[in-house]
């Protein structure tokens, strides 16, 4: 048996040789607010954000095999788009579509860099940036949690590193032993390094997370395969997320989804009935948006998603992770 912290068990899992990332297709395993019909109404949203902000392109950081990319084309045709993930650029993209390949993880390709003029989204990234992952011992010391990647097995490691402590003790308490706490420093500083790459423009990352006053118990690391949860096992057969510390991620705001969508006028309008009669296809596309904007603002669901805002990078503070430097 290999024990070695999660962190580094997760990297492998997912973006290591033959990683998940790098040979599954993520929709076959679950679904995101990116596919269909719910991907349409999410690019409506961004591009009435984009207007917003008055900017003209859109950046899709982990962009899984290009849905989100897709749906923003369809809207507008004339729009610069670029993906970026960990796997070469998807089969059918349309042209004049860029695309740049990752490492993985918190790293960014090194060519992402000077962005202007777009609203950078990172739609359910952050969640796949491993983090270190603690459990609060019977003396209430923090340990880091070591895993066997073929098993699963788990042991108590080291107490916490300065950092992670700090960060801990800052942004999710711990009560009594046995609790669990996923450090959200890897992903503050994977968020502040994509908005150093930016020179003019905006960046929204956009999770199922928590903040300060709903911090969950236990910790939420999960796994997926074939869109079952199954046992979070290292091993590289499934996906492996936990949900994001929202408030330490640098921010000038942070919305619900579902406030968000307020905001940008995304609004469920119930279609007129009279007016199938006259065109039934556009009647059903009504109806099917409709349906797609009451699921992606349903504030027990999508609607629950944060979206956390930085409107100008480089005008606002210098964005550093807010749990200090390692
Ligand atoms: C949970 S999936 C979400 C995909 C898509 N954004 C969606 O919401 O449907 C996370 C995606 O992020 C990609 N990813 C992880 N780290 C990355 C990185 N450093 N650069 C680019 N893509 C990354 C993964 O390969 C995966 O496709």
């Amino acid at each position: 048996m290999t024990l070695i912290p999660w962190e580094q068990a997760w990297q492998q899992a997912l973006y290591g040789d033959g990683g998940f990332y790098r040979r599954r297709v993520p929709a076959r395993h679950f679904a995101t607010a990116t596919h269909p019909p719910l991907g349409p109404v999410l690019a409506e949203a961004v591009w009435r954000c984009a207007d917003l902000l008055e900017l003209s392109g859109v950046v899709d950081i982990g962009a899984g095999r290009g849905e989100l990319i897709h749906a923003l084309h369809r809207h507008r045709p004339d729009r610069p788009l670029t993906g970026v993930d960990v796997v070469t650029r998807p089969h059918g993209l349309p042209d004049g579509v860029g695309w740049l390949q990752g490492p993985g993880g918190a790293p960014l390709p090194d060519e992402l860099t000077g962005l202007r003029d777009v609203l950078v989204i990172a739609h359910e990234w952050l969640d796949v940036v491993p983090c270190t992952v603690a459990q609060l011992d019977d003396d209430g010391v923090a340990r880091v949690v070591l895993v066997d990647p073929q098993t699963g097995i788990e042991a108590l490691g080291d107490p916490l590193v300065e950092c992670d402590h700090e960060w801990q003790q800052r942004y999710w308490p711990l009560a009594a032993p046995g609790d669990r706490v996923e450090i959200g420093l890897s992903r503050d500083r994977a968020w502040a390094d994509l908005l150093a790459r930016i020179s003019h423009g905006s960046a929204i990352a956009i999770d199922d997370g928590h903040v300060l006053l709903d911090r969950p118990h236990g910790g939420t690391l999960a796994a997926y395969r074939a869109g079952e949860p199954v046992r979070a096992v290292p091993d590289g057969s499934c996906d492996l997320s936990a949900r994001v510390a929202m408030d330490s991620l640098y921010h000038d705001e942070i919305h619900t989804q579902t406030a968000a969508f307020e905001w940008f006028g995304v609004r469920s309008t119930v279609p007129d009935l009279r007016a199938a009669r006259c065109d039934e296809a556009d009647h059903r596309r009504r109806v099917e948006r409709s349906g797609a904007v009451a699921t992606l603002t349903d504030p027990a669901g999508f609607g629950a998603f944060r979206w956390v805002i930085v409107r100008q990078p480089r005008a606002s503070a210098p964005p550093q992770p807010r749990g200090g430097q390692g």
